[in-house]
């Protein structure tokens, strides 16, 4: 059974459902609104375990009535909780969300608390989860020292990286040298490429990204929405088109996409192979509301990459 180790955030998702978002100033109607477990970390710890994995979560929640929501939703999911922290002194994160119904696009506003504390003393708890994985995985939502600390661990016993900067920040390159596949969306691509080129905007997906990369094995998976999803190396340079689906809350597709990615790699697929699969529980993810309780199980994945083969 593939190993994961996710590091990372949880947030409790606060949605609200609403034909077209408010601008500045005003007030609109919202049709629904729903309280479930989120965050980028446990998203994608979650997601992970729906396909198969072994998963162990390293974070930080409250003492709190969320903080205990959070730890029921990873026990249920078999998620390991052995290096979670109960943060005495802060509140779990929320997550302010708001979907246009119209779109299914979102606005988020994180107000991560005990994510903030997550220190590299506590990844060090996690050292031995960390040794046995094939995979470790990280995102931004917990202090950047504390995902370099991460890599840098991980990279000690061998084990293979993948980071997804969300939400995006400058990263250094001593970071940048620990990471084996980095997952930006075209957003975060051009912030991590820097703010102080101001061409960078114009120029390709290809191009940006070999700037951004750190080592000649290094891997970029570029999530562009609508188009798919552009693989780049130092050699290459591929497209992977997504699928196609009716989406009705797309909060959380990274998560799911990421989520795919560290397992079919975990597992040993080929690069496309992975990215096929990350594209499938992104695709599933889209379709229901929600974020971890949108993400799809492994059976369901796998008849959803079947149906797509026999469509051509
Ligand atoms: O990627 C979606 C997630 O971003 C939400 O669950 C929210 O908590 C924010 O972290």
């Amino acid at each position: 059974m593939a190993k994961i180790v996710v590091v990372g955030s949880f947030n409790m998702d606060l949605t609200s459902y609403m034909e077209r978002m408010p601008r500045p100033g005003e007030t609109v109607h919202g049709s629904r609104f729903v309280t479930g477990p989120g965050g980028k970390g446990s998203n994608q710890a979650v997601a992970a375990a729906r396909l198969g994995a072994q998963v162990t979560f390293v974070g930080r929640v409250g003492q709190d009535t969320f903080g205990d929501m959070a730890l029921a939703q990873w026990q249920r999911e078999g998620i390991n909780t052995r290096c979670v922290v109960r943060d005495p002194d802060r509140a779990t994160g929320v997550a302010p969300i708001f979907v246009e119904e119209s779109t299914a696009e979102n606005a988020i506003v994180v107000v991560l608390g005990a994510n903030n504390a997550l220190s590299p003393d506590d990844v060090d708890a996690a050292q031995a989860e960390i040794a046995s994985a094939d995979v470790l995985l990280a995102q931004l939502e917990v202090p950047v020292a504390t995902v370099h600390h991460a890599l840098e661990l991980a990279k000690r016993h061998g084990v293979l990286t993948i980071l997804n900067p969300a939400p995006a920040t400058s990263l250094s390159e001593s970071l940048l040298r620990l990471v084996d596949y980095l997952t930006p969306n075209e957003t975060e691509l051009d912030l991590l490429v820097g703010d102080s080129d101001t061409a960078a905007a114009d120029q390709s997906i290809e191009f940006k990204g070999r700037r951004l990369l750190a080592f000649d094995g290094q891997t970029l998976v570029v999530t562009l929405g609508a188009q798919g999803a552009q693989r780049v190396t130092r050699n290459d340079s591929t497209l992977i088109p997504r699928f196609d689906v009716e989406a009705v809350d797309t909060t959380g597709a990274g998560d799911a996409f990421n989520a795919g990615l560290a397992v079919g790699l975990a597992e040993g697929k080929p690069w496309d192979q992975a990215v096929r699969l990350a594209h499938a529980t992104g695709a599933l993810s889209v379709t229901k509301p929600g974020t971890a309780a949108s993400m799809p199980t492994r059976a369901e994945v796998e008849a959803f990459l079947r149906s797509a083969t026999r469509q051509g």
